[in-house]
């Protein structure tokens, strides 16, 4: 065991076990916390606990040593879960109680004892797994959601530790969060942190006013006093690795990729929209939006393209699985109805991107059209003003997103509104090329200063304050 390292530990590692055409391959994850953390955290020389995408019941022997190998290889410890606990913890709890609460969608959340029960146990198992790889100096900084009881368990073994934990998707308001049967052991098992981060201020709002309002913690200036613990709570928004994408168009592999597109859209404008197979992301929202721009401006018919690329996501889950159908559907009824012989106006691609065909498309796009209804971040829109090497293009981007507090040079529309997105298309398709290039530049400025590698130093700069003021105060 070395000593003083950083340890990661996130229900996702940045490579997924999954199984094709009979055999079991590797995979790089979707999502913004696997593909925002696993560029850089090499560089941290951290290691990574995780779970590895399978269940225990279908890899063994040989071929689960196998993978564990080439996992360990790239410094990752993959957590092997039962085919029950991923049932009830994964798609259970994680996808069905807090996935859907968080980002407020009451109606779709289901509150069940026995899902709670496998939350309560698969954050045991990663206790374990964590004691397996770590020891008490080390400094231990958990991701998300799914673990968000982890940072008291590991607090309760390892009393003196550091322990760090960010969440990558919305604190909901008061209001939203107190549903929860289990909202005040989400809290204590949060609290068993030393630095608690979120994306935005709003929040770092919520949670303390949760905090306070559930269970009495009191705060000041984002500090709050649990147990003679000082614990500090703080907005951090997430960067990407800017250089990765600004770099990108240089790439032979990625300009030959924009020829072969370009080649195939002419001179059509195209509209990118990019995310997980979510109903969080408003996609049917967006295409109803699509379908009333083409009606209400028939000149733009058989000159715009919307590319619309849904990447596969919790497909065992029941509306996960209406989602799709319903795209489907509307995608078929759209291009129906406005289609001809030689054009059509959606182009669906259900599937997961490389990334030289992302950053291509990134590059191509006039218009990137990201309406979430609710996100957490989404770091998307930042990779795709990053990718414009020529500032030209422009991102119309949902209120709803935590990227919004940052991108306010975009066109930020409510997804809700759907005469609001078909006049900012219209907008975007409309504006002069210097405003284009004036508002990018400014915001691909501060994406390049408030990159990934900083966002983890800032967290863990205050991390260390923490510590410094605890023991101050011992
Ligand atoms: C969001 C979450 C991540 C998650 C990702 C992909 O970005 O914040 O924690 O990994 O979605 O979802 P999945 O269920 O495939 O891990």
């Amino acid at each position: 065991k070395d000593v003083n390292k950083l340890v990661f530990v996130s229900n996702r590692l940045p490579f997924t076990i999954v199984k094709r055409k009979g055999s079991f391959h590797l995979q790089p994850s979707a999502g913004g916390l696997a593909t925002g953390l696993s560029s850089f955290y090499k560089a941290y020389q951290a290691i990574w606990v995780g779970w590895s995408g399978v269940a225990k019941e279908k890899i063994k022997g040989s071929e689960r040593e196998k993978f564990e190998k080439r996992l360990k290889a790239e410094n990752c410890y993959p957590v092997f879960l039962s085919q029950s606990d991923i049932e009830n913890f994964y798609h259970g709890f994680c996808n069905k109680t807090i996935w859907p609460l968080f980002h407020y969608f009451p109606l779709y959340t289901v509150h069940s004892k026995r899902l709670w029960e496998a939350y309560k146990r698969v954050n045991e198992i990663f206790c374990d797994e964590v004691a397996k790889v770590a020891q008490e100096d080390d400094i231990i900084w958990i991701h998300d959601y799914h673990l968000m009881l982890l940072p008291q368990f590991l607090r309760d073994r390892f009393p003196e530790a550091t322990i760090a934990f960010f969440l990558h998707i919305p604190f909901p308001s008061f209001e939203i969060f107190r549903l929860l049967p289990w909202r005040r052991e989400i809290l204590r098992g949060l609290l068993g942190a030393d630095l608690i981060g979120f994306h935005t201020y709003d929040y770092v709002r919520h949670f303390l006013e949760s905090a306070s309002s559930l269970i009495g913690c009191e705060h000041s200036f984002g500090h709050i006093t649990a147990e003679n613990r000082v614990i500090r709570v703080d907005a951090f928004p997430m960067g990407i690795d800017y250089q990765r994408f600004a770099r990108a168009a240089k790439n032979p592999k990625v300009k030959q990729e924009i020829q072969r597109i370009r080649h195939i859209v002419k001179t059509r404008n195209m509209v990118l929209s990019v995310d997980r197979l979510d109903y969080t992301k408003g996609i049917p929202q967006r295409l109803e939006a699509f379908d009333l721009f083409l009606e209400k401006n028939p000149k733009y018919k058989e000159k715009i393209t919307l590319v619309l690329v849904a990447v596969p996501s919790r497909t065992n889950v029941e509306q996960y699985k209406l989602l799709k159908a319903e795209l489907d559907e509307l995608v078929g009824k759209i291009n129906g109805k406005h289609g001809t012989i030689g054009w059509i106006p959606v182009w669906y691609l259900y599937r997961c991107l490389s990334f030289t065909s992302l950053v291509a498309l990134y590059n191509i796009a006039d218009v990137a059209l990201i309406t979430p209804l609710r996100d957490g971040m989404n770091l998307i829109a930042k990779e795709f003003i990053a990718s414009k090497m020529d500032d030209r293009g422009v991102l119309i981007l949902s209120e709803m997103a935590g990227a919004a507090k940052e991108l306010g040079e975009a066109i930020i529309i409510n997804p809700n509104n759907k005469e609001r997105i078909v006049n900012a298309l219209k907008e975007a398709l409309e504006m002069k090329e210097e405003e284009q290039i004036e508002r990018n530049k400014i915001m691909r400025r501060r994406l390049q200063r408030y990159n990934v590698v900083r966002w983890a130093n800032d967290f863990m700069d205050r991390l260390s304050y923490v510590k410094k003021i605890q023991q101050e105060l011992l």
